[in-house]
């Protein structure tokens, strides 16, 4: 049997880090070579726990033995030692921080001219799903409506979602148009009649939700729905993990979710 893919994971004690570890700790062809945090982190020196023995959470990438694959979940602060150690050490890079600017995109641009690199900003493998059948609709249907309706917990700040934006602009890709051209957020008081060719955004907002997205495509006496619902934030976690995996047999280049899932053969 081949030797495992030994891992570093950066931004190890945050909520991804810690739902990555979980899934490595079972992982057939992964070994976990690090923990990162930060140089200040509460979690420097602790150990990972029994999955682990001898391992601590560290800061210190210099001394790390050879490592195959970068797994980041730092945010933007840890964004970019990741990156740098990942090219440094030849190893494979998935990163799923978000927000990153157009310097950071092309950082990644950059990198990935030596090493494999997979960036995306929503790992769900539904989603990404998701956005294939909806294109395709979105495609084969042009003449009827399209609303976009997404639910989040009570405590997210944004609105539209970015994954709502994100379905939004395939659909209207597919429909050969900008979604700035055709995007309508809110409707409110005598707003008018709708207009050819609108996507149209609805937004919900309550208790625990973890991430709702539903899109609708209605005809003149018929509909298509199509939804996807996550339960649990671990589905992010996971598409990582199974990111990872694929990478490791990629040639350098950059990659995201539409290459994943189009080599699963949807
Ligand atoms: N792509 C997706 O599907 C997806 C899904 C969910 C979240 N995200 C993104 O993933 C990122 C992390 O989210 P999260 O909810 O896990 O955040 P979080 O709980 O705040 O975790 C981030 C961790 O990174 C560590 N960190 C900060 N600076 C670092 C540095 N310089 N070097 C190494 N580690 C550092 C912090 O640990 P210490 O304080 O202990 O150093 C922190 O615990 C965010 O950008 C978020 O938007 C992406």
């Amino acid at each position: 049997m081949s030797e495992r893919l030994r891992i570093v994971v950066q931004g190890a004690s945050g909520r991804m880090g810690q739902a990555v570890l979980a899934l490595l700790a079972e992982h057939p062809r992964f070994q976990l070579a690090a923990a990162m945090v930060s140089t200040t982190s509460s979690s420097l020196g602790r150990p990972l726990g029994p999955a682990w023995p001898g391992l601590v959470y560290r800061a210190d990438w210099s001394g790390l033995s050879a490592f195959d694959l970068v797994i980041d979940f730092s945010g933007p602060a840890g964004f970019e030692s990741a990156v740098n150690e990942a090219e440094r050490h030849g190893a494979a890079l998935v990163t799923g921080t978000t927000g990153l600017d157009a310097a950071a995109q092309a950082r990644l641009d950059q990198a990935a001219q030596r090493i494999a690199v997979f960036h995306a900003a929503n790992f769900s493998l539904g989603v990404a799903i998701l956005g294939r059948l909806l294109a395709q609709a979105a495609r084969a249907l042009p003449d009827w409506d399209l609303e976009i309706v997404e639910a989040h917990h009570r405590r997210k700040e944004d609105a539209p979602s970015g994954t709502a934006l994100a379905l939004g602009r395939q659909a209207a890709h597919a429909r050969g148009v900008k979604l700035d051209e055709v995007a309508v957020y809110a409707r409110e008081g005598r707003c008018g009649p709708r207009t050819d060719g609108e996507i149209g955004f609805a937004v919900v907002r309550g208790g625990g939700i973890v991430g709702e997205h539903q899109a609708l495509l209605i005809g003149p006496a018929e509909r298509i729905e199509l939804a996807h619902r996550a339960d649990d934030r671990s589905i992010f976690a996971r598409g990582a993990v199974t990111a990872a995996d694929w990478l490791s047999l990629q040639a350098p280049g950059r990659y995201g979710m539409e290459e994943l899932v189009a080599d699963r053969g949807t």
